[in-house]
Formats: C-alpha cells, sequence, structure tokens
C-alpha cells in the first residue's frame, strides 16, 4: 500500500489509476507465497496475478539449469572420468602432433610415447624440432619416432606429411601447432596473417582431411584432436586472427565430429587457459595476457586432461579462465560483449601503446 500512496504522490491520481494501484497492491499482497521475479519488476499499474510470476519464475529457473546444466553436467562426468590410454582405445601404433618441437605439442608426443605409441613430430624445420625428436627417441627404447620438418604456414606442407606417412597407419592425430600475432590486425603485413591463418586454421583441417580419409577407407578407429583455445569462445581484441582461427577450428572439430562419431572416428577440441610455454615470447607483451599469464600451467599438466575428454565430447575447457569466459558469454551476449568492448576499448593501455 506504501508504495501505491508513494506513486500516487508522483503522478495523476485518477479513479482508473487508484483502482489499478489497489488491485495490483492486493495482488502482491494476497499471495504471499509467490515471491517470483516479475514482483522485482516494478510495474505498479499492472496487477500481476500471482500464478504468472509464478510461471515467469519457473521458465527463467529452466532456462537458467538447462543453460548451466548442459555445460556443467558433461565436464562434470569428464571430469570425473579417468584419462584415457589412446593405444589400447584405438588398438593404434602411430599417434601424429603438428607443433611438437616445444610446449604443448611436445607435452603431448612424450605422454603418448608413454603409451606406447610411435609419434611423428611435425614442426618447422629447426634445431628445436631434431633436438625433440632425439631427446624422444632416446627416452623410449623400442618406439619409433619421426620428425617433419615443414612450415604449416606455407602451402606444400601436405604432401611431405602425405609422404612422410604413406607406410605407417595414423591413428591419433593432433592438431597443435599455433602461434598468435598480437597488435592492431591493420598494423600486420598481409602475408604474416596469411601464414598465421594457415598455420592455425587451415593446414588443420587439411591435415584432418588427409587422415581421416585414410582412417575411413581401411576402416580403422581413431581420433583427431585439435588445440584449439579459450579465445575461440570470446573476443581477441589485438589478437584478432588468433581468436578467429581459433573459432574455426572449434567450429570444424564440432561440425566434423558429429560426422564421423558413428564412423568409428572421435573428433575433439580442447580450450586450454593459458600455459606457460614459448608462445608467448613471440607476441607483443600485452597487459591483458600478462594478466592471464598469472594464471599459467605448465605444459606437462596439459595431456592428461586433452586426453580425457576424447570419444567423450568434442569441446572441452581446460582451466579456470577458458571456463570463467564461457559462463561469462552465457551471461552476456557475445554480439553485446563485443560491441561493449569496441565502446570502451579506447580506454585500455594496449590500443594506447598502439601496438
Ligand atoms: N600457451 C598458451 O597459453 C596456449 C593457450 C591456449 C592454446 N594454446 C595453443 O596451443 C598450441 C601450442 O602452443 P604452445 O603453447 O605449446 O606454444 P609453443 O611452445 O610456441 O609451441 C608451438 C608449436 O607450434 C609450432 N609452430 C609454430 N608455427 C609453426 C609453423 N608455421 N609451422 C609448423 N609449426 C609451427 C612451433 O614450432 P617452432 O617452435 O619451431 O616455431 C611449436 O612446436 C597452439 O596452437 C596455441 O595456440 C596455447
Amino acid at each position: 500500500m506504501d508504495h501505491a500512496i508513494r506513486i500516487g504522490r508522483r503522478r495523476r491520481y485518477t479513479p482508473t489509476r487508484a483502482a489499478a494501484i489497489e488491485t495490483n497492491a492486493r495482488a502482491n499482497s494476497t499471495d504471499e507465497r509467490t515471491m517470483g521475479v516479475l514482483r522485482l519488476i516494478p510495474i505498479p499499474f499492472i496487477p500481476i496475478p500471482g500464478f504468472i510470476d509464478a510461471f515467469a519464475t519457473y521458465v527463467l529457473a529452466l532456462y537458467g539449469l538447462i543453460a548451466l546444466g548442459t555445460y556443467w553436467l558433461p565436464k562434470a562426468l569428464t571430469q570425473l572420468m579417468p584419462t584415457q590410454n589412446l593405444k589400447k582405445k584405438y588398438d593404434a601404433k602411430w599417434a601424429l602432433v603438428t607443433g611438437a618441437s616445444s610446449g604443448i605439442g611436445k607435452s603431448l608426443a612424450v605422454k603418448l610415447a608413454e603409451q606406447g605409441l610411435n609419434v611423428i613430430l611435425v614442426a618447422i624445420d629447426e634445431p628445436i624440432l631434431d633436438e625433440a625428436t632425439k631427446e624422444l627417441s632416446e627416452r623410449f627404447e623400442g618406439l619409433e619416432f619421426r620428425k617433419i620438418g615443414v612450415n604449416l604456414g606455407k602451402p606444400g606442407y601436405l604432401d611431405a606429411i602425405a609422404e612422410g606417412t604413406k607406410d605407417v597407419d595414423v591413428q591419433c592425430v593432433f592438431n597443435n601447432a599455433g602461434f598468435m600475432l598480437t597488435g592492431f590486425f591493420d598494423k600486420q603485413p598481409l602475408e604474416r596473417l596469411m601464414i598465421n591463418h594457415e598455420c592455425n586454421a587451415t593446414s588443420a583441417m587439411q591435415i584432418t582431411h588427409l587422415f581421416v580419409t585414410r582412417m575411413l577407407e581401411k576402416k580403422l578407429r581413431g581420433c583427431v584432436v585439435f588445440t584449439s583455445s579459450a579465445a575461440a569462445c570470446q573476443p581477441t581484441p589485438f589478437s584478432a586472427l588468433y581468436g578467429a582461427t581459433k573459432a574455426y577450428v572449434s567450429s570444424f572439430a564440432a561440425n566434423v565430429g558429429v560426422e564421423l562419431k558413428s564412423r568409428g572416428i572421435d573428433v575433439c577440441a580442447v580450450h586450454p587457459s593459458p600455459v606457460a610455454s614459448n608462445f608467448y615470447d613471440k607476441a607483443h607483451k600485452l597487459d591483458s595476457l600478462n594478466f592471464f599469464m598469472n594464471f599459467a600451467v605448465k605444459p606437462e599438466e596439459l595431456p592428461d586432461e586433452m586426453l580425457r575428454p576424447i570419444g567423450r565430447v568434442l569441446w572441452h575447457d581446460v582451466g579456470g579462465v577458458a571456463i570463467g569466459f564461457r559462463m561469462l558469454l552465457k551471461i552476456f551476449d557475445y554480439g553485446f560483449f563485443a560491441t561493449l568492448i569496441s565502446r570502451f576499448a579506447h580506454f585500455m593501455g594496449d590500443f594506447k601503446k598502439n601496438l
């Protein structure tokens, strides 16, 4: 009733409005059992029947439950399951890892070798690739390690990979190579952007095509795993192409994964949070990256988490940053979030540095 009087003072008090205020006050006061969401909205002149209030509350609660439950339930179940031995799972002998000369890729190669798989290491033809191959060969006697030194940013690599693997059945494919160009998009030469695009996105698609067709032809079971990123699911200003290429591989994995699952090939895109690897050495020191680096984990912590979801879910977020951004974008619409950042970006330190 207090509410009605207060409103009445502010506005012209007509008999119709007075009746509406009365009805509304009665509706609000008589049905104390309905403490629904609509009562939080100040609509003084429209009486809200309790059952509508209750219905709206249930609908919203259900919406929230589905939006969060379809994320958290598979996530929790996957997390409770043990990590997997891919050699046993697919009765496999060979795995291929791109970007295997350092960081996450090298850790993956070690993990797969520990499971008894022979590994093909693909990376730029540099001493670091030779060292990684030598290190693995010495550590895992009885297993075979091959290196294929190619630049995945420049066409020509697919023939080299096809030739280097023609005598073996690769059943576990890890599209992991990638790098990030930071700073303003327009300040990068187009050629560099195209190399980045090819390495992070297009090469992964082509390599997948090569091995998936071979596996299907021979009726072999196997998996294709993409090292995507938390950046796949959020706007990434100052590394525009990076976020876009990671969104590409995550989307591609989700699409092709649907086609391949029932034909014996598991596909999975993993979204790691920051990892303390060489990755950031090649990038500008962005304030935003420096902040997230505080939460970085070691590359050796990734393989178990990357093998766990294979065949169980198509997307898997690893670590607090990836999960946090997925949650944030369940609250805020992606387009709204990007628009909001665009309005304030010029106040950001990274923008002012005009990288
Ligand atoms: N570090 C993170 O915080 C983080 C987070 C989420 C996702 N990721 C993703 O994880 C993947 C691995 O990154 P990382 O952290 O392990 O970084 P990293 O230590 O720099 O490893 C990247 C690997 O990719 C190779 N590579 C880069 N450009 C290549 C090219 N053009 N052709 C062939 N190989 C190339 C590198 O070889 P060279 O060493 O010879 O260049 C290296 O073996 C990347 O796809 C990255 O986007 C990283």
